[in-house]
């Protein structure tokens, strides 16, 4: 591709309206319905600590026509969306920015570039190949319904009481979206606990968004799916919690490899 044809800037550089504008034309034909409009967005940019100096939009001839988006937190970071216009694909976009994150990155010492990607995106998928990123495993989201729950022994607690316990308990690192550095950004999130296991999560109305949990996964889903339809974000496949949550009718929504480049 022609040096000229491409120039990369900072996602700051960009307003938040063109930024969601961007995002939803570089996701156009995305295997799942994707949308953000500038509130999505800006939670997504507060919750995942998207870094928008990191981060980049491409633009081709002056018109913007991809974006990459990157997730810092120490030595880590994470792809938080890579996209490229339909009719801008196949030109080395994809790949220009997802160099530029990783040299970004480097720039401010992360070791370690994590990302999802969904088992049928093969295009994604090539690209992180190619980029030498390894899948580490594979997970799954989750939707539980709602169903009344009777005789739970469950109880609310403080939501870091219940986060402490959660750090002592579990085994497993919480991808991304899930791990602490998550939390630190859900001032909502509320604890419950049960005989054998705590959860953190959050409420909107008829839907709880299970955040963290340890312990004994059963109590906990029927306690929560009593409050609403649960919906569980990257749950390693080969976690106990999976084959409960299928006992209990929940169903797969997207099926994703976890990835890894280490710098
Ligand atoms: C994935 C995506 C960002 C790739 O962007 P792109 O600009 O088309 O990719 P590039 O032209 O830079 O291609 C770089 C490499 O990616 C791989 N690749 C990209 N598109 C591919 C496709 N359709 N089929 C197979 N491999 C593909 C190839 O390895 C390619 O290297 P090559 O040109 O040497 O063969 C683009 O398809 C896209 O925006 N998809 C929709 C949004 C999305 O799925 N984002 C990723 C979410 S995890």
């Amino acid at each position: 591709m022609s040096r000229t044809e491409l120039e990369l800037r900072p996602a700051r550089s960009v307003s938040p309206a063109e930024r969601a504008e961007l995002f939803n034309a570089a996701y156009e034909g995305y295997l799942i319905p994707f949308h953000v409009d500038e509130a999505t967005l800006a939670f997504m940019d507060d919750a995942f600590d998207l870094d928008l100096d990191a981060s980049r939009v491409a633009f081709r001839d002056g018109a913007a026509v991809g974006l990459g988006n990157l997730g810092v937190r120490g030595e880590d970071a994470w792809i938080g969306g890579v996209g490229v216009v339909t009719a801008a694909r196949r030109s080395g976009f994809g790949e220009a920015l997802m160099r530029a994150l990783h040299d970004e990155a480097r720039e401010r010492g992360i070791r370690r570039v994590w990302l999802e990607v969904i088992v049928e995106n093969t295009a994604a998928f090539a690209l992180y190949e190619k980029l030498d990123y390894r899948t580490v495993r594979d997970v799954e989201v989750w939707s539980l319904p709602a169903a009344e729950e009777n005789g739970s022994t469950a109880r609310e607690v403080p939501a870091d009481e219940a986060h402490s316990r959660i750090r002592e308990l579990r085994s497993e690192r919480d991808p991304w979206q899930r791990a602490d550095g998550t939390l630190a950004h859900y001032p909502d999130a509320r604890g419950l606990a049960t005989e054998g296991g705590v959860a953190v999560y959050r409420q909107a109305g008829e839907h709880v968004q299970l955040v963290q949990f340890a312990g004994e996964p059963e109590p906990l889903l029927r306690a929560l799916r009593a409050l609403g339809s649960v919906s569980l974000l990257n749950l390693p496949e080969d976690d106990a919690a999976a084959s409960v949550l299928g006992e209990l009718g929940a169903k797969v929504v997207v099926r994703q490899h976890e990835m890894l480049l280490e710098l």
